[in-house]
């Protein structure tokens, strides 16, 4: 079982291609061999676990007894090469391509805007076709349920579901124009002009399933064959075995008990990759039929265990139908619970098998098995059948089998009349999340009684395995199910399920009310059941009619995108304002679009991996690479000393270490590196090398740590207008309060990469990477390695996303890369994994706010003290310039004539924080519109009310002393109150919260006024260099760069309007920093602003220049004017545009920070389960004032897209952090991110028209960054519904919901009669699991 050894011959297809790999390593996942071996890059590598769908693939295989296909979507990354043997794979590059015929599930994305930053894209492609593959004509929830393990970081979903939709037959309209009348159609009126539409779907290609590839009719022989042999693959460290028969595979596992029996590798897979667990050998039982076969019996139905949970999903589907109702009690349940688990990629391989072997803590199955009296057959040197029942799971990922134990099927019985099967679960996150809790319930009563004669409970989630709540159960049996026996269970189940405040994943207080509001939902059930069913007589049930609680509403309509036709002047040529596809969209939708990790490799090219520290605050006392260098692979370590110039980056005034010498100040700050020949080797010598550390006292983590000892980084900042302390003296009232909002991570799809390549002569560098800044690259590459500029160059094709965090942290990784391929000589590649991109790299700044507020009663608020904390970490990146954004945004739209503010930046020992989209005015904002939201309820008003009193009107001035004009913010709040017409459903919201006590809905609205571009002028200036060529091709470059948001497309809209030629005329193929230097980050949504304009005047000179040849050739064509070597004219031209002098005196308290303001407005509608803090966002409305849209598609997914990453922040995304300071939350299966289950039911956008802006090209606006905050809308409908069950339970009066509003806080926050049973641990008297940083 070693290397050298050779194996057996791996045959399986690839886009309707063989594949025969002669040394397939049982090591390598498909996503890799695709990536690296035959280069198909098309597959992206988002977190490698599973957890985010970029590598989705299509897997078909034969199976020869019913002489049927099956196709279904599964993550590369998950899946073994070896496991593929016989199987046809189909990637993106197979369905379609631009060179022959796009799909049309690629067309319908592309055309639809489903793409931006395009790195999810293929995945999502992939994974629709495998749908389409099976069911043609989907319904939205198929659609749905296809997507819920693809993430997007960009588009917010809307389109990417809006162009899916077109596939199914359910009705597609709006129907805003009332019942089945869509907005499309008009309102009857034949005057009345049509909306421009962002897509039409007349245009698209029909979907023809007779054009797919064929299944290999090699690998249905190859299936077919009567003896087929155990196969076996050698590899570098693992040997890979596939018996045939179980005989075979029963002794394998006998001989090999420690090895693993690896089917849908979703367990395994993780640990191997993440854990570093080795395994010496792999038993691979996929090809033993009888792990797979079905039987019925009359007690139930026996399933194989290596059944996919899709398989067993689709089985019970079938049987349902076909037995009474009260006999599938636990098919049903299991089908549910099915629905939740994982994600439809997961499901198609995670088999039943695994899943119960698993034996996860909060696994969805077991408990619903153990209360069905499921029980497994299993098999080693005899056979025997063992109950799923709390005897079996024994902790973390043990069972009572022994290790050569192989369960062969597992038995799912009937249920019996007068029995009730139900699961439940919550989650962080609807869906594609491991539940916090889960729990299957089964009750028995004998006929025509309520008396229960059995009764079983089983949790995940509440310990370190599936657990049997055994003496609730027993203080329920033989008592009669009513609310009496019930209320004695809790008090028991509270007892019997108690968890330590310190339990490990947090959450106790939830988790331990989870169970019990979870058992109320049984009981509630059990008694509509009760009363439904015939058997028992309506008279045994004398009780009130329960409350129904019916799910969360989950189906997305079609919303509407409203924005404004060019005018009929405008020429059918010109592309300005109209709704043009993203330049790069049918690249993004074929996986041709080339990404900075889908370079070739160059010959000799290594890859680079980061030591970090594991500790918060040490010295360093010994760095030992010596194992490291031994190992297979390693070429060198790169520590400080290889550095020849500088070792510090400069950032805000103070220095930055690359690399940790003597001390370290965070776990995850950078210490050294590894390069090897590849990623695996480099990963293993990044775990070879050995750090010895001496702690130093009182590491900081908490901003009230920081504050207790005056951590900070300065400058600090203050400003105020008026006279707040006086002020404070003349007002009716007083309130003070405090707001907490946790940080966020970018969590951009595609992860920090980077390839440093020496030219090979007199120091020269070419760096290809994924930044928003190239010039900040460059400069940093040159100073790290003591050379000048001009040997570097850095060329940036486009990001898979960045949202601020390719920024300064980039360049750090860029300077040490580059000192590696320095050092070597040799290329060097820096592609870093999702786990240690979140852990190294930053996030967006938690912020706690404290406030004091002086009002009369009539609404006013006259004066406003603020100070904000943010938690910087341990170097000062950008912080101090957060702080000060904060500060000059934090009046939003409101007149308080008496307002002061005072910020800090905090330093600690986690990781550095750094800029995101917002740049700290999404979580400045949030205190002021909480404090608004405390006034309204203190004064006892409607929230809007108390907005609108104090909103800025006529003539204004900021309280920097700007002055400017809010009327186009007051248009966006009166336009926003009547499209989503807001008295109405409110009434409607309080009409549905007098009649429901356990779920209650919630609506607020939220405005917001952002100032664009940087408040340094330097940063606002631009260049573009503009090329015409002879053929009449034009080659436009400028300094933005493409990360999702469009700037590419909306420059070639700028060059095909000023140079009169269509955009397919006019290339864009990059941003280098050797056609334009010098250039500003594509950041502070002012990248159309001020690349637009210099590539407009570029334009027009050279429009001029060309001047003599039209005249000379008026009937000539754009070509022939282009030929112009026979003139001296220039087609060559650079443009550099100085942007406009703003500035920010913190002295004289005053300035013009920004070149504008960009305004909106939202108003959310949510309806919450208070049991469970669930919640669904059911209806959004935005309007954005954005002038003149350069593009409305671009910029309407613009809007969508910040609107959901806001979402994220405000009620979703957690970072948690351990009490020594570790970040816990590395990967998509820990951290939370907007998925499909998030997006509004309804969501309209609209563009507010006739608006003009003479600051900005064609008199548009910057959107990047300001929608970012409106997601805070959810957050204040989730407070304002809480607020209802609040007032049910008697308590009125402010109260403090922090941010994010997850379902954790949201649900305490109802004070239920269940979460007041839950004793709370005095802080200070245990050590919590994770820290409230
Ligand atoms: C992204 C992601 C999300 C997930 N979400 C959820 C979720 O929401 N809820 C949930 O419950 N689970 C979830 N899971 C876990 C998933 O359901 C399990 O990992 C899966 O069911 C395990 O099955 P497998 O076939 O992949 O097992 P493998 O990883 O192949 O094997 C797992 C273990 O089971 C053993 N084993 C497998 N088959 C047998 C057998 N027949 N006899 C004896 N031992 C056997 C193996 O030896 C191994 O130790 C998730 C996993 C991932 C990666
Ligand atoms: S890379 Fe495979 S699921 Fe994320
Ligand atoms: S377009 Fe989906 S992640 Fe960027």
């Amino acid at each position: 079982m070693s290397a050298g050894k050779q194996g057996d011959s791996l045959c399986f297809f690839i886009n309707g291609k063989k594949v025969t790999e002669d040394d397939a390593d049982p090591e390598t996942m498909l996503l890799s061999f695709l990536r690296d071996k035959l280069r198909l890059t098309g597959t992206k590598s988002g977190c490698g676990g599973g957890g985010c769908g970029a590598c989705t693939v299509m897997v078909s295989r034969y199976q020869p007894a019913t002489k049927t296909f099956t196709h279904y979507s599964a993550n590369a990354c998950l899946l073994p090469l070896c496991q593929l043997h016989g199987a046809a794979v189909t990637t993106v590059e197979g369905i379609g391509s631009s060179k022959t015929r796009i799909h049309p599930v690629q067309e319908r994305i592309a055309k639809a805007h489903g793409s931006q930053c395009g790195f999810c894209t293929p995945g999502m492609v992939m994974s629709t076709y495998a749908l389409l593959r099976n069911k043609p004509q989907p319904t939205m929830e198929d659609i749905t349920q296809a997507l819920a393990g693809n993430l997007c970081r960009c588009t917010g979903y809307r389109p990417i579901v809006d162009g899916c939709r077109t596939f199914c037959q359910e009705a597609n309209c709006c129907q805003a124009n009332g019942d089945g009348n869509c907005c499309r159609n008009g309102d009857g009126n034949p005057d009345t002009p049509e909306e421009p539409q962002l897509f039409d779907k007349e245009d698209f290609l029909p979907l023809d399933p007779t054009q797919e590839l064929i299944f290999p009719p090699e690998l249905i022989l190859m299936a077919e064959t009567a003896n087929p042999e155990t196969l076996t693959f050698y590899g570098e460290r693992t040997t890979w075995v596939s018996p045939t028969s179980l005989e075979e595979l029963v002794q394998l596992k006998a001989k090999h008990p420690k090895a693993p029996l690896v089917m849908g590798n979703t367990n395994i897979g993780p640990d191997i990759k993440f854990k570093g667990v080795l395994h010496p050998l792999i038993i691979s039982p996929s090809r033993v039929k009888e792990l797979f076969e079905v039987s019925e019996t009359a007690q139930g139905v026996w399933v194989g265990a290596g059944c996919s949970l899709s398989e067993l999903r689709s089985l019970l589907e079938k049987l349902v139908p076909q037995f009474p109702e009260e006999k599938t009690e636990l098919f049903r349940a299991l089908n549910q619970q099915l629905g939740n688990l994982g994600n439809q990629q997961i499901r198609n391989v995670a088999t039943l098998g695994g899943n119960i072997v698993s034996a996860y803590p909060n696994s969805d199955l077991n408990p619903v098995l153990a209360v069905g009296n499921c029980k497994v057959s299993v098999i080693s040197r005899g056979r025997r059948e063992v109950p799923l029942n709390q005897d079996f799971f024994m902790g973390f990922g043990k069972t009572i089998l022994n290790p050569e134990e192989i369960v062969v099927s597992v038995f799912i019985p009937f249920t019996r009349k007068g029995e009730f099967v139900r699961a439940f679960r919550q989650a962080p996150r609807k869906e594609a999340s491991f539940a916090t809790v889960s729990t299957g319930m089964r009750v028995f009563f004998s006929e025509g009684s309520r008396v229960v004669q059995d009764v079983s409970l089983y949790y995940g989630g509440m310990g370190p395995t599936t657990v049997s709540a055994t003496k609730t159960c027993a203080a329920i049996i033989a008592k009669p199910w009513d609310d009496e026996t019930l209320s004695k269970a809790y008090d028991i189940l509270l007892d019997e399920l108690a968890l330590p405040p310190s339990a490990p994943g947090g959450k106790v207080e939830f988790r331990r009310s989870l169970t019990l509001s979870l058992l109320f939902k049984f009981h509630l059930e059990v008694l509509q059941k009760l009363r439904e069913t015939t058997l028992f007589l309506q008279n045994v049930i004398k009780d009130e009619v329960p409350e129904k609680i019916s799910p969360l509403p989950r189906e997305i309509q079609p919303g509407l995108q409203e924005f404004q036709a060019v005018s009929k002047d405008q020429s059918a040529q010109d592309p300005v304002g109209r709704p043009i596809m993203h330049r790069s969209a049918v690249g993004h939708a074929t996986g041709e679009a080339v990404y900075c990790d889908d370079i070739p490799k160059t010959d000799g090219e290594l890859f680079l991996g980061l030591v970090t520290s594991s500790r918060a605050h040490a010295k360093i006392t010994a760095v030992d690479v010596s194992q490291a260098l031994q190992l297979p692979g390693v070429v060198d370590v790169i520590t400080a000393q290889d550095i020849p110039g500088k070792k510090f980056r400069p950032m805000t005034g103070q220095k930055e270490e690359l690399m940790a010498e003597t001390e370290v100040s965070c776990i995850g700050q950078i210490i050294c590196a590894v390069v090897a020949d590849t990623r695996a080797h480099a990963k293993r010598g990044v775990a070879a090398v050995k750090i010895s550390y001496e702690d130093l006292p009182d590491p900081i983590f908490t901003i009230e740590d920081a504050i207790e000892k005056s951590s900070y980084y300065e400058p600090r900042r203050m400003i105020e207008r008026g006279n707040v302390t006086e002020a404070f003296e003349k007002v009716d009232q007083i309130y003070e309060g405090e707001m907490r909002i946790g940080g966020q991570e970018h969590f951009y799809m595609e992860p920090q990469s980077m390839v440093v390549v020496p030219v090979g002569e007199e120091m020269e560098f070419d760096v290809y990477i994924s930044t928003q800044w190239p010039s900040l690259m460059q400069e940093a590459v040159a100073e790290t390695l003591g050379i000048s500029s001009n040997r570097v160059t850095c060329h940036v094709k486009r990001l898979g996303g960045a949202f601020g965090g390719k920024v300064t942290k980039t360049s750090h990784l860029a300077s040490i890369t580059s000192v590696a391929a320095l050092k070597t000589n040799r290329a060097v590649r820096c592609v870093l994994e999702r786990g240690d991109d979140m852990l190294i790299t930053g996030a967006r700044h938690p912020v706690t706010a404290r406030y004091k507020v002086g009002f009369m009663k009539d609404g006013r608020i006259v004066a406003a003290d603020m100070e904000y904390y943010s938690n910087a970490g341990n170097t000062i990146d950008e912080s101090t310039l957060v702080v000060e954004k904060i500060l000059m945004h934090m009046d939003n739209v409101y007149n308080i004539p008496n307002l002061r503010g005072r910020g800090a930046a905090c330093r600690t020992n986690l990781p550095s924080n750094t800029a995101f989209r917002g740049f700290g005015v999404p979580q400045g904002l949030m205190v002021v519109e909480n404090m608004i939201n405390d006034v309204a309820v203190v004064l006892g008003r409607p929230a809007d009310e108390i907005r609108e009193i104090n909103m800025y009107r006529g003539p204004s001035v900021t309280h920097y002393k700007l002055e400017f004009s809010p009327d186009n913010f007051l248009r966006c709040w009166d336009e926003c109150k009547l499209k989503c017409d807001y008295s109405a459903r409110r009434k409607a919201v309080d009409q549905f919260n007098k009649q429901s006590r356990w779920k209650k809905r919630g609506m607020s609205i939220i405005p917001i006024k952002y100032g664009v571009a940087f408040a340094e002028s330097f940063l606002n200036q631009a260049a573009a260099l503009v090329h015409i060529y002879k053929d009449g091709s034009v080659l436009v470059t400028h300094g933005g760069t493409e990360m999702g948001q469009g700037i590419h497309t909306k420059m070639q809209q700028v060059a095909s309007r000023e140079l009169r030629i269509p955009t397919s005329k006019i290339y864009i193929s990059e941003t280098g920093t050797n056609t334009v230097p010098n250039t500003c980050p594509s950041a502070a949504s002012f990248g159309t602003d001020a690349n637009g304009m210099a590539v407009k005047n570029a334009c027009e000179i050279l429009y001029q220049r060309l001047e003599p040849m039209r005249k000379k050739d008026p009937n000539g064509s754009w070509e022939s004017w282009s030929l112009i070597d026979s003139e001296p004219v220039s087609s060559v031209l650079l443009c550099v545009l100085r942007g406009e002098d703003l500035y920010m005196d913190w002295e004289k308290m005053e300035g013009r920070p920004g070149a504008y303001f960009t305004f909106g407005v939202c108003c959310c509608e949510v309806e919450l389960d208070c049991l469970t803090g669930d919640y669904r966002t059911l209806r959004t409305d935005i309007v954005v004032d954005i002038g003149r849209s350069v593009n409305p598609s671009v910029d309407i997914g613009q809007i969508e897209g910040a609107f959901m990453q806001g979402l994220g922040l405000f009620t979703l995304e957690e970072l948690k952090f351990s009490p020594s300071g570790l970040l816990y939350t590395r990967g998509p299966s820990q951290y939370k991110i907007p998925a499909i289950c998030d997006v509004p039911l309804r969501f309209n956008v609209y563009l507010l028209k006739d608006s003009d802006n003479p600051h900005a090209i064609y008199s548009s606006k910057g959107i990047g960054e300001p929608v970012v905050f409106l997601g805070s809308a959810a957050f204040f409908a989730i407070k304002d519904a809480v607020a209802a069950a609040r007032s049910d339970s008697g308590l009125v009066g402010p109260f403090t919901l922090s941010s994010p509003a997850t379902p954790e806080r949201a649900c305490l926050a109802c004070n239920s009669q269940f979460t007041q049973k839950i004793p709370t641990s005095k802080p200070g008297s245990f050590k919590p699991w994770a820290l409230d940083i």
